[in-house]
């Protein structure tokens, strides 16, 4: 009989979860630059690899500027971008539960109902963001821009820096948060257009805090099982890693899989069902996305049962460390492997080392 609510697991990408948890300290940065316009945080990077939970994060940053009655954005780095800014900013700022009112698509000389798309011939998206910003700037506020997806690849991301640096100039704000996978940190470093984001504050979404993780599953766990043993909710949540997909996927077998009792049988059955799907939408995707070098580097340190020397790696590729050292950044920069010190490097994401393994015949 279902008498409470159930809170439910969701190991989807893209949506933010009902279980939300750990990610406080950077939502509140993000939340107060609104308020110091001087804060690093102004204009804001967000990095993670695949499943790290960036999506989620820029959702639960446009709910909580959205309580707070400011005039939220959001897009992904598209070509058409820029256009879904200004309808959305047009659209949005015409609800009435804003701090801001009176800002209309007409006072502000743009066609009532006709989208940018079409406005487009009369209005430049300087023109109409300036324009919007200024009316804006009357009520004293300014709009948070979120951007997800930033790859650096697009001329509209390109227009949009440059746009966003001479409206500044003129003392026309917004606040910009924009989220992309690491290696588009590389690309965005490299193009001149983007220099307003690479000033930007930048932050790598970090595993999950472990307590908070054993905290949420012994809640929703013992809700099903009154008695489930702490050390299992312990060692399950220790096999998340923190990696917030696997968060999801273990705890969303966990309660499927159990009728009345959570124990071992459960708890390994969940376990390795999530460590299937993670696999396959995270680990494979992260070896699809590398070069045929950056595998024979990855395959070198398979032969390390720890930590790999960065001399051996060059060794067993038959390469000098000079020129193998071009694939450690680029493994390094998409968050593949990490230094271990002293020359050493180890594989970053969880349980990567055990997926080449099973990748090693396919190799
Ligand atoms: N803070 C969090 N707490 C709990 N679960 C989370 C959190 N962040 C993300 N998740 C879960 O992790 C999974 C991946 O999240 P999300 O889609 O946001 O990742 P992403 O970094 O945007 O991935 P991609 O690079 O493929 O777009 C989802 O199932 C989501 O529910
Ligand atoms: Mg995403």
């Amino acid at each position: 009989m279902k008498s409470e609510k159930q809170v439910l697991f969701n190991p989807r990408f893209g949506l933010k979860p009902d279980l939300f948890i750990g990610r406080t300290a950077i939502i509140d940065r993000i939340l107060d630059a609104q308020d110091s316009t001087n804060s690093p945080y102004r204009t804001t990077f967000v990095t993670g690899i695949r499943g790290s939970g960036k999506t989620s994060l820029l959702s639960d940053i446009a709910i909580e500027f959205e309580q707070r009655g400011e005039l939220v954005v959001s897009v992904s780095e598209t070509d058409d971008m820029l256009a879904a800014i200004i309808d959305q900013l047009l659209l949005k700022s015409r609800s009435s539960a804003r701090k801001i009112s009176g800002i209309s698509a007409s006072a502000l000389g743009f066609s009532f109902g006709v989208t940018l798309s079409e406005n487009a011939q009369t209005h430049s998206f300087r023109g109409a963001l300036g324009k919007i910003l200024s009316a804006l700037k009357k009520h004293k506020t300014s709009p948070v821009i979120l951007i997800d997806e930033a790859s650096g690849e697009t001329a509209a991301l390109r227009e949009f820096a440059s746009t966003y640096q001479l409206l500044a100039r003129e003392g026309l704000d917004m606040l910009v948060v924009a989220a992309g996978l690491p290696k588009s940190v590389s690309k965005v470093l490299t193009e001149r257009a983007l220099t307003f984001l690479q000033r930007a504050g930048r932050i790598k979404l970090d595993p999950l805090p472990m307590d908070e993780i054993v905290d949420s599953y012994l809640k929703v766990f013992s809700q099903k099982d009154p008695a489930v043993p702490y050390d299992l909710v312990k060692s399950l949540s220790a096999q998340t890693f923190g990696f917030p997909y696997l968060y999801q996927l273990i705890g969303y077998y966990v309660t499927e899989l159990s009728d009345a009792r959570i124990d071992h049988t459960v708890a390994a059955n969940a376990v390795s069902r999530a460590r299937e799907l993670f696999f396959e939408n995270v680990l494979a995707m992260l070896l699809r996305d590398t070069t045929e070098k950056e595998r024979d580097f990855l395959f070198a340190m398979l032969e390390d049962a720890q930590d790999s020397a960065f001399g051996d790696i060059a060794n067993r590729m038959g390469v000098s460390k000079g020129y193998a050292v071009k694939y450690r950044q680029r493994l390094l920069d998409a968050m593949l492997v990490e230094s271990a010190g002293y020359g050493k490097l180890r594989f970053s994401p969880p349980m990567f080392a055990e997926f080449l393994a099973q990748e090693r015949p396919n190799y």
